[in-house]
């Protein structure tokens, strides 16, 4: 494989683990757009160059918008190179967000929770990569191949569906972690006695059948205990009302009889 150029736009999540595993793996990116100086000493050590605006950008082979979903299509029309490619890295936006007239675009999504504080595994995140033409899909196929052993081709569809899924189970999960975690604190009881059980949890949804494993009162339908943990919310309606809705649904699934 030739040896790439590559640019990261973005100083985030994202462009960190990216610039971080490129280097790691012997393509450091060529240049990283940070537009928040702030930024540029956690950055430096994974670029040759740092800079802030989309005019000082020199052609690379390829370029990655690490952005907000809502800052990639303005951010892809910035760029006036041509014939680069520019790949975006959301789960949801279509596969030609990245569109310009002058360019060819693409997908890049690796679906996994980034957040600089840790370093996940990246040859166990599944890459999911979509491009317009034949050249582009190999490229980003040889490039996706060098940090992982899971590269798949997608669609807008696919995609999205698994971005959706992926907000069920780690953006709603952490939010579930957070608030236990909140009314815990207000009677000063630690929640780290909860971290066994959350390991427990995630093992057991990747190792065995989901529909014979679920377990809790609502799986057995025990409505004293419901009752009782509802009365302990009360004055927290909100927190009450997601243990109501997601209550409400294990019991549809597995006590359909006695749902109201
Ligand atoms: N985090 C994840 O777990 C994850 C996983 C897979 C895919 N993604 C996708 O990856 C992309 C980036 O997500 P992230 O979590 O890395 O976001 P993030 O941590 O919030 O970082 C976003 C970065 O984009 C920069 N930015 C925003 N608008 C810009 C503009 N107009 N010009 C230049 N820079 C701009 C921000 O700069 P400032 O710091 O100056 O605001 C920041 O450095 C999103 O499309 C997201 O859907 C995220």
């Amino acid at each position: 494989m030739k040896k790439l150029k590559i640019s990261i736009i973005g100083a985030g999540n994202v462009a960190f683990h990216l610039a971080r595993i490129f280097s790691e793996k012997g393509m450091r990116p060529f240049q990283i757009l940070a537009r928040n100086t702030e930024h540029h000493e956690e950055m430096i050590a994974f670029a040759s160059k740092l800079i802030t605006k989309t005019e000082e950008l020199e052609p690379c082979d390829i370029f990655f918008l690490t952005v907000n979903d809502d800052a990639v299509s303005a951010l892809a029309s910035q760029i006036k190179l041509k014939n680069t490619l520019i790949v975006h890295t959301s789960g949801s936006l279509a596969g030609n967000a990245a569109a310009s007239a002058e360019n060819k675009c693409g997908v890049f999504y690796p679906l996994q929770t980034f957040s600089k504080q840790r370093y996940p595994d990246f040859n166990e995140i599944p890459v999911f990569i979509q491009a317009e033409d034949q050249e582009s899909m190999l490229l980003l196929k040889q490039l996706a191949s060098q940090i992982t052993s899971h590269v798949h081709h997608s669609d807008d569809r696919m995609r999205k569906l698994l971005h959706l899924a992926a907000v069920f189970v780690s953006n709603f999960s952490h939010a579930l972690y957070l608030l236990s975690e909140d009314f815990l604190k207000k009677e000063s009881v630690p929640f780290e006695y909860l971290h066994p059980l959350i390991k427990e949890t995630a093992l057991k949804a990747i190792s065995s059948d989901l529909n014979k494993s679920q377990t809790g009162p609502a799986r057995r339908n025990d409505k004293k205990t419901l009752e009782s943990h509802l009365s302990l919310l009360e004055q927290h309606p909100e927190k009450q009302e997601i243990y109501r809705l997601i209550t409400r649904y294990i019991l549809n699934k597995y006590h359909p009889d006695s749902y109201e």
